[in-house]
């Protein structure tokens, strides 16, 4: 079942970035994120009882960019994600979202492929994005 994030899932989604990331956004910011902001969308995947994986946006003016996207590494390359960033695009399209924008390691081809297959086209690079790799920045405009 996906569905929207609450408080109850912050911890089960910093396990999940520190396993699959090595990082995480962290609780306080996604405690902000879940309950105070509102121009973020932020989805949880979760099966039998668990959180697998979890998706996050920031829409502003018709124009979201994508803050996070991850699922636990032992469910990876079963469709979970596809199925998850499906959802979320599909709520951000019902919203009038008009532009999507994400950032992506130049090393991540999963993610790449999954970007591409979704429609999403490279538009540039960042230099130096995260500390020791360039960002290639993808945009789906709907
Ligand atoms: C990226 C991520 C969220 C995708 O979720 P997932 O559940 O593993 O992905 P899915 O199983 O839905 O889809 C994987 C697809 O990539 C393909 N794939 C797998 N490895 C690949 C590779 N090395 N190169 C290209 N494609 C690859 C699979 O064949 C599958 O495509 P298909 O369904 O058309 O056959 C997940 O792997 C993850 O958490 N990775 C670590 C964190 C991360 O990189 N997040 C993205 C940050 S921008």
């Amino acid at each position: 079942m996906i569905r929207c994030a609450e408080t109850k899932d912050i911890l089960s989604i910093v396990k999940i970035e520190k396993a699959a990331l090595k990082e995480t956004l962290g609780e306080k910011f996604l405690y902000q994120e879940i309950n105070d902001n509102p121009l973020a969308l932020y989805y949880v995947y979760e099966l039998n009882r668990e959180i697998i994986g979890y998706i996050g946006f920031r829409l502003d003016l018709e124009i979201a960019e994508m803050m996070n996207f991850v699922v636990l590494k032992l469910y990876q390359n079963e469709g979970y994600g596809q199925e998850l960033i499906m959802y979320a695009l599909n709520q951000l399209i019902k919203m009038h979202t008009k532009s999507i924008s994400l950032e992506v390691r130049q090393s991540n081809l999963r993610a790449q492929y999954i970007y591409e297959k979704l429609g999403f086209k490279k538009s540039h690079l960042r230099k130096k994005y995260y500390k020791n790799e360039d960002a290639i920045v993808y945009i789906k405009e709907v």
